[in-house]
């Protein structure tokens, strides 16, 4: 049986990461390739945790009042999830030779903690040891989304607001992502330009795809 493939779509929050990984699952449905999306926080037990922290229904007693876990038991929680996430899920298509898709892995994890880890340099270090057993994507789509029009369509999405949900620290993560291949050297990782419209973005994500398959673009 041969292997599925597995790819991941990254970029900040409102970027298009669930947008766009919907949609390559129905382009590649309609090839007749066997297809599971997925997405982190899991949907396993830590996975939903993490969700209800995120959410701010979770919270831990501080000097100041409640707060939201610090970024160092975030960062436990998320490689935690994640390895959870790759052993009963992930792994498990992948060798049914399911094509896995999942909305965001560990560079989520290298971005967010270290933009809240304070530009601490040992936080991006210790990080990735954490998610050191992770297995590694087939391809990474990161889109590439200014934090202004990312901001934009986050409040025409109109969720409630995440403990992330804040101007500055998205600033941070938009540039921290445009050359977030550094922290993953041995990475085939792509960049696409997400500020275009919805279709023009879905065709240059599966033209990536096609590539990674070895099929004419
Ligand atoms: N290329 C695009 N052009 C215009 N609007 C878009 C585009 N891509 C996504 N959107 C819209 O922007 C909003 C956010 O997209 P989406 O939910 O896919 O982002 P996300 O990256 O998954 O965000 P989060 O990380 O917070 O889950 C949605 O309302 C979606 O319809
Ligand atoms: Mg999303």
């Amino acid at each position: 049986m041969i292997e599925g493939l597995f790819i991941v779509l990254e970029g900040v929050d409102g970027a298009g990461t669930t947008t766009h990984t919907k949609l390559l699952l129905d382009g590649l449905r309609q090839r007749g390739l066997p297809v599971h999306t997925t997405r982190e926080p899991s949907d396993g037990p830590i996975g939903n945790m993490l969700r209800q922290i995120l959410a701010g229904r979770v919270v831990v007693p501080g000097i100041r009042g409640p707060r939201p876990p610090s970024w160092s038991t975030m960062a436990l929680l998320f490689a935690a999830d994640r390895l959870d996430h790759v052993e009963a899920e992930i792994v498990p298509n992948l060798l049914d030779g399911v094509t896995v898709l999942s909305d965001r892995y560990d560079h989520s994890s290298v971005a967010y903690q270290s933009v809240t880890g304070g530009g601490d340099p040992d936080a991006v270090v210790w990080v990735k040891e954490l998610n050191r057993h992770a297995r590694r994507p087939d391809l990474t789509i990161v889109l590439d989304v200014p934090p202004e029009i990312a901001a934009q369509r986050r409040i025409q999405r109109g969720r409630g607001r995440e403990i992330y949900d804040d101007e500055d620290l998205q600033v941070q993560l938009a540039k921290f992502y445009l050359d977030i291949e550094r922290h993953f050297p041995g990475d085939r990782i792509v960049h696409v330009d997400g500020s275009r419209s919805v279709q023009e973005v879905a065709a240059d994500v599966m033209k990536h795809v096609r590539t990674l398959r070895g099929e004419p673009v």
